[in-house]
């Protein structure tokens, strides 16, 4: 039935306006006390956000000391390490310059395949105590003119596994990388190095890179049973062989890098070293 105006008398008019009115009035009312309560919540809500916020602060700024306390334990820890490796140089051959060229070898190697900088890096910081372990080599072994004796091969085929062990346990990246490479700088990617016998990729990158620098690094240096080699002659004897060393010694991927690169270790060697008049063959 359709209502029309002139239908409803004025009195029933008025009432239902009325009504309307105060149903709006309370509405409103309704709508009113949700808006204070949703502005309440709101408001609770940015206050707890703030708190949040100021949480978030603290523990960044928590985070950022921790941090910053675990790098100078991580720094004094290694820097120890170098001490005890450049220790370890007076019973060797090998010298000061020696670890310092094998840490420039050995990045320009990983930057090469690829490692980015703060993974070439680490292994620039590892390289130099690869052999931290011959502190644990008698003198009489270290230091004996002449070819060492079957006994006294195997003691220093020991030291991978000393250096190893007294870089062992420790939380630092640094020292995990550098404990990886005193492990394995003489494992060889056919298998036939030491001291586990290792083959291809069980063998870690940083091992293999500092075993190719190492390798060349003897090769250019005189050593008891031999001279100094020239730059070409140790590439050839590299990337080539001889009757030590075999080209499948390497990771084919670093022996590659090599080939390409090689001028560049000449120049590193040339660069860092003590006696500038090494007799070279
Ligand atoms: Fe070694
Ligand atoms: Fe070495």
């Amino acid at each position: 039935m359709k209502l029309s105006r002139a239908s409803i008398p004025d009195d029933d008019l008025n009432k239902q306006l009325r009504a309307a009115k105060s149903q709006l009035a309370l509405y409103a009312k309704d709508l009113k006390a949700l808006l204070f309560r949703e502005q309440k919540k709101s408001q609770k809500l940015e206050a707890v956000n703030k708190q949040l916020q100021a949480y978030a602060q603290d523990l960044k700024a928590a985070y950022g000391a921790e941090q910053r306390k675990t790098r100078e334990l991580e720094k004094s820890y290694a820097d120890t390490v170098v001490r005890l490796t450049l220790a370890s140089r007076y019973k060797d051959e090998e010298t000061g310059t020696h670890i310092q060229r094998l840490s420039h070898y050995s990045k320009t190697l990983a930057v090469s395949i690829g490692f980015d900088e703060d993974d070439a890096q680490l292994i620039f910081d590892a390289a130099p105590m690869h052999d931290v372990g011959k502190v644990g080599i008698p003198d009489r072994i270290m230091q004996k003119r002449g070819p060492l004796d079957e006994t006294e091969w195997a003691i220093v085929k020991r030291h991978p596994v000393f250096g190893a062990n007294l870089l062992a346990g420790s939380p630092s990246l640094l020292l995990e990388t550098a404990r990886e490479i005193a492990l394995t700088h003489h494992e060889r990617w056919d298998g036939s190095g030491y001291p586990q016998g290792l083959t291809g990729e069980a063998i870690p990158l940083g091992g293999r890179m500092v075993m190719l620098a190492d390798t060349y690094d003897a090769l250019r240096s005189r050593r008891p049973y031999k001279p100094a080699f020239s730059h070409q002659k140790t590439r050839d004897i590299i990337l080539n062989g001889n009757d030590r060393t075999k080209p499948q010694h390497f990771d084919p991927t670093l022996l590659e890098a090599f080939r390409e690169l090689h001028v560049e270790f000449d120049r590193i060697f040339s660069e860092i070293r003590e006696e500038p008049s090494t007799q070279e063959e």
